[in-house]
């Protein structure tokens, strides 16, 4: 099966070598788990294999993206705007409805030829709609749509409050083919939170089942696949 490497080494290893191409993954957590540094590093995968990305931020500015990029040593003045583009789409923006994100987003995607995608977070995109099946159907509409391309799609969410496992409205890990949990572990005799990396779901193929700790340093993401959170 052609295997799409995220870009992290301990992580590729628990997909069982990559995303499976042309799929979507959900990678859910709570705030300052790490979503978009995760995401970052998947386009950045992509900009090194000579891919098209794009990056569309929901929550953070063009120019704040590019900034953090830079922070972490990515190398990305020679792909701006050729083969990397990050898109910033603002929930509030009277013009950004359902139907704009319907049309224009596959269109983007086709026209440059991404083949990679970022939706950082989709939860913000969720939440236009007040009514839970309007919601519903709303967005299997629009996976079914991002299915059609050839493209390989990573979408963060929230979490639910409650439930670290469930994405803020419910939907997400349904419709993905991967989702993978970020986590925060707070264990009742340490001082020092940790962070742990679950693969809960892949369609169509095998996976690690284990919870690995994860670590976000300066310049990248380790995630140590040997080690035990335990
Ligand atoms: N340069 C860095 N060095 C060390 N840790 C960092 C760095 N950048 C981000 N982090 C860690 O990552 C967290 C934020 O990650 P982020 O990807 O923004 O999370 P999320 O998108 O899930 O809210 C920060 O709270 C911090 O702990
Ligand atoms: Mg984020």
């Amino acid at each position: 099966m052609d295997r799409i490497p995220f870009g992290i080494a301990g992580l590729d290893e628990m997909l069982g070598g990559g995303l499976i191409r042309q799929t979507i993954c959900a990678m859910i957590g709570t705030y300052g788990t790490g979503k978009s540094t995760f995401a970052l590093q998947f386009i950045y995968e992509g900009l090194l294999r000579g891919e098209n990305v794009i990056y569309f931020s929901l929550e953070e500015r063009e120019d704040r993206i590019y900034d953090v990029m830079t922070d972490r040593k990515f190398k990305i003045d020679k792909y701006r705007d050729k083969s990397l583009f990050v898109i910033k789409l603002d929930p509030t923006d009277f013009n950004f409805s359902i139907n704009s994100i319907k049309k224009d987003l596959p269109e983007m995607i086709t026209k440059i030829g991404a083949a990679r995608v970022v939706i950082d977070p989709i939860s913000l995109f969720e939440g236009l709609f007040d009514d839970p099946s309007e919601r519903r159907r709303e967005m299997s509409y629009l996976i079914e749509l991002l299915r059609d391309l050839d493209a390989n799609f990573l979408l963060t969410s929230e979490t639910n409050t409650t439930d670290a496992y469930t994405s803020k409205y419910g939907l997400i890990e349904y419709l993905a083919d991967t989702v993978v949990v970020l986590r925060y572990i707070r264990p009742d005799d340490l001082t020092e939170v940790h962070m742990s990396i679950e693969v809960v779901k892949m369609r169509r193929s095998k996976h690690s089942r284990e919870i690995k700790p994860y670590e976000i340093l300066q310049e990248r993401v380790n995630v140590y696949n040997e080690a035990s959170v335990f």
